[in-house]
This record gives structure tokens, C-alpha cells and sequence, in this order.
């Protein structure tokens, strides 16, 4: 990653079912000063889209990709295989086995391929926005401090004592 080339976030998901939890994502993301984008892909019913996507992220200035995915969420996994890119996975859960499926999926990939992995549903979206903002600013001193400033206002905003 080259310094300050004031890189964007490209969060992507498998289906428009998992935008009520991705967007969870996009609003931490808008709410600290990231930029980001957001595409449906889906690496079975759209391969050639993630083939496409994936193979120009680095031309499109993408520093982290986050993929959502339920099922047995592929969709980390082969687009970790085609960039070098980071890519951050969050599992989906989905009307069976309560993303336990995705999660395995997810975390289980084989040596070679990293994909980091994030909690399942909404903890994991809002996490994984963190963690891509956190990996971008460590070349980009302006959203390092927009992101400790994130922080310290979460900290302020536990109250002492409970009611
Ligand atoms: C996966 O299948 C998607 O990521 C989604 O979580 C799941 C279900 O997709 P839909 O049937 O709602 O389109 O590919």
C-alpha cells in the first residue's frame, strides 16, 4: 500500500438480503470519513462479476474489500484468491443453522488464502468496517485520527454508573 493514496473501502455481498446487515458497515464507515462502495456480487450466480471486480480492485484505488456472505459463503474466499488485496469476511446468517455455515466457511479457509474473519451478522459488519478503517490508516495519518477519534467518543459515551 502506497502512503496516503487515500484508498476506499469496497464492501460487497452475495445478495440484496444481506444489505440490511452490510449497511451497518457502510454507516460506520460514512459516520468516520471513509470512503467507500457498495456492489452485489455473487461468486456463484455472478462469477464473472467477481472475476471482473476482484481482478481490477487494485486499479479502482481498493485498499480492503469486506464481503458478506450467507451459505457457504465462497464469496471471501475466491475473491481472496484473485487479490492480494485484504479481505475481511462476514457471515450471513441465513434461515438454517443460524450462520453457523457461513462462519465456518468463512474462517476455515485453507493455508495460502487469508481471509479475515468477522463475527456473524451485524457485530461482524460493524467490526469488519472498523478493522478496514484501522488497516487504511495505518498509511493515512487523517483517517487515523478521525478513527481514534471514533473511539474516544464510544469510550465517552459509557456511562459510570447504571441507572
Ligand atoms: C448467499 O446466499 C448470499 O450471500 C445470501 O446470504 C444467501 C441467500 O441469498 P438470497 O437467496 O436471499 O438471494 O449467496
Amino acid at each position: 500500500m502506497k502512503k496516503n493514496k487515500n484508498y476506499k473501502v469496497s464492501i460487497v455481498m452475495g445478495s440484496q438480503s444481506d444489505y440490511k446487515v452490510m449497511k451497518l458497515a457502510t454507516k460506520i464507515l460514512k459516520n468516520i470519513g471513509v470512503k467507500f462502495e457498495t456492489r452485489i456480487i455473487s461468486a456463484h450466480r455472478t462469477p464473472k462479476r467477481m472475476y471482473d471486480f476482484a481482478n481490477s480492485a487494485e486499479k479502482n484505488n481498493i485498499g480492503v474489500i469486506i464481503a458478506g456472505a450467507g451459505g457457504s459463503a465462497h464469496l471471501p474466499g475466491m475473491i481472496a484468491s484473485l487479490t492480494s488485496i485484504p479481505v475481511l469476511g462476514v457471515p450471513i446468517e441465513g434461515k438454517k443453522l443460524k450462520g453457523l455455515d457461513s462462519l465456518l466457511s468463512i474462517v476455515q479457509m485453507p493455508k495460502g488464502i487469508p481471509v479475515g474473519t468477522l463475527a456473524i451478522g451485524e457485530n461482524g459488519a460493524v467490526n469488519a468496517a472498523l478493522l478496514a478503517t484501522s488497516i487504511i490508516s495505518n498509511n493515512d495519518a487523517k483517517i487515523k485520527k478521525k478513527l481514534d477519534n471514533w473511539r474516544l467518543s464510544q469510550t465517552k459515551s459509557v456511562k459510570k454508573y447504571p441507572k
